[in-house]
């Protein structure tokens, strides 16, 4: 059984459980180069493709300790008060995750002797950079946002962590190529401008090496989009691989102008191998790449049947899809978990990637947009994604921000409300309704990935 946590302590730290033998992921570097970033990111990405991961992170354990943060001069090694005080918060942290000291090295010697007493593998990923742009930036995204700087005037609240990073520099060691040639690490320099890789020991370490090698910063949106309402979709039937409606059809043409009024620059189009993707996509004038890995769930026997079909003609199945609908498969079919694992590589390029637009399927789309807003598995095939209406994603601080725009063409209500869920009976038809509901929903969304630390 795979088992993932993330506990941070300055360093932050991902213990791992991987066919039975569990890891520890240890987050190393000065404040401000990226850890918590690369934590969230990386416990997103781990939970997304099923392994279970959470995230400690020493930082808010410093702050229910010390209720008021006055100044940097709490993280001063001569100040003994503040020193007794991580001692005892290292006290807390133990019942959960590793202890800790004030000290990088030690901090480093303890975590491996904690690893190697329960049996885990250890995997360090240090973040080494040190062009001061770089890091002003990475100030002004985040930690302005932080609780230890509410009311505070900006240009104090920079001083102050930059005096932060002062302070820890005093202690600070970066892992050793010739001395620590025995740990497991990868280290990012720059933003990942360049990586040095040491020891990998097993498939998890690789694909966090691989996932790390591949994601960036750079600015940009991702536009998430079903296609067009397309003919079995009119008739309420799954599956399949019928052209647009005419609704369809206009929708398509609605998405070209609303692309284009986005004036993005250099943005790759994605579909699938799928006629409505590409009927969809083809309105767009511009060049487009087909994914196979992006065709619509697999229904097997139940393909082209309306759900009443199915509850009547195999309502066994039915009953069994309702009970777990991430882990579902249909007969000669797949399952949403079936789906995620189809589509990583299509996750991996899009970390890899700056704009894109994704023109893709109903069960497809809830799979990204999971990945995207951290939801869990039993959560995922229930997300809302109505026809015609294009799903606007930016990456913000640590979480990544959901702007929905509907282009105003209807279409079909395609979306089965999770059994035992009351729905407003209007709701499923008057879009109007369904798209203040869905602004609501990520709006919430929203919130709960911008966790700023
Ligand atoms: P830390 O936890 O190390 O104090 P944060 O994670 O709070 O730092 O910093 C977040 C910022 O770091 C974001 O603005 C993000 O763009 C940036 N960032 C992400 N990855 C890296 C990296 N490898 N090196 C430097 N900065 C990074
Ligand atoms: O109904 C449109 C559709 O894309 C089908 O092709 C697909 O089987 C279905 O949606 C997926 O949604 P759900 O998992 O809720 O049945």
């Amino acid at each position: 059984r795979h088992n993932l946590n993330i506990s941070s302590i300055q360093i932050f730290m991902l213990s791992v459980t991987f066919c039975n033998s569990p890891t520890m992921i240890v987050m190393v570097g000065l404040p401000a180069r990226g850890k918590t970033y690369i934590s969230k990111k990386l416990t997103r990405y781990l939970n997304w493709i099923g392994v279970p991961t959470k995230m400690f992170n020493v930082g808010q354990y410093r702050r229910e300790a010390v209720k008021i943060y006055k100044n940097f001069e709490f993280f001063k090694t001569d100040n003994e008060e503040a020193m007794r005080i991580q001692q005892n918060i290292t006290q807390n942290i133990s019942n959960e995750s590793p202890k800790t000291q004030s000290h990088n090295l030690e901090r480093r010697a303890v975590i491996n002797s904690f690893a190697k007493e329960k049996g885990y593998k250890v995997f360090f990923v240090e973040s080494i950079c040190d062009d001061p742009e770089i890091i002003a930036e990475n100030i002004k995204q985040v930690k302005f946002g932080s609780p230890d700087y509410v009311d505070r005037d900006i240009d104090d609240a920079m001083e102050d962590f930059v005096q932060r990073i002062e302070c820890y520099k005093a202690n600070y060691k970066s892992i050793d190529d010739e001395k620590d040639r025995k740990l497991s690490y990868i280290k990012i320099f720059d933003v990942g401008s360049r990586y040095l890789v040491n020891r990998v020991q097993d498939h998890i370490q690789s694909r966090i090496v691989y996932y790390l090698m591949n994601i960036h910063v750079t600015p940009r949106s991702i536009y998430l989009s079903r296609h067009g309402e397309s003919e079995l979709n009119l008739l309420g039937r799954i599956g399949g691989d019928s052209g647009l409606s005419p609704r369809g059809q206009k929708y398509a043409n609605a998405l070209a102008t609303f692309i284009k009024g986005q004036k993005i620059s250099d943005l790759k189009v994605w579909t699938s191998h799928m006629k409505r993707t590409i009927q969809t996509a083809e309105a767009l004038g511009v060049p487009y790449e087909q994914w196979k890995a992006l065709n619509e769930i697999d229904a097997g026997v139940c393909e082209e049947l309306t759900y009443e079909e199915i509850q009547e003609n195999l309502p066994e199945e039915f009953a069994l899809r309702d009970q777990d609908k991430y882990r579902y498969r249909y007969p000669k079919g797949e399952s949403y978990e079936d789906l995620v694992h189809r589509l990583e590589p299509v996750i991996m390029e899009l970390e890899r990637q700056e704009n894109v637009l994704v023109v893709c399927h109903q069960a497809v789309m809830r799979c990204l947009l999971a990945y995207f807003l951290d939801k869990p598995a039993d959560e995922l095939p229930y997300l809302r994604c109505p026809l015609h209406t294009v799903l606007k994603l930016t990456p913000i601080a640590y979480g990544c921000k959901v702007e929905p725009f509907f282009l105003n063409i209807e279409a079909v209500n395609t979306h089965r409300e999770r059994p035992g869920v009351s729905f407003h009976k209007h709701t499923s038809v008057i879009i109007d309704t369904y798209l203040c509901q869905l602004s609501a929903l990520w709006d919430v969304a929203y919130c709960a990935s911008d966790g700023r630390q």
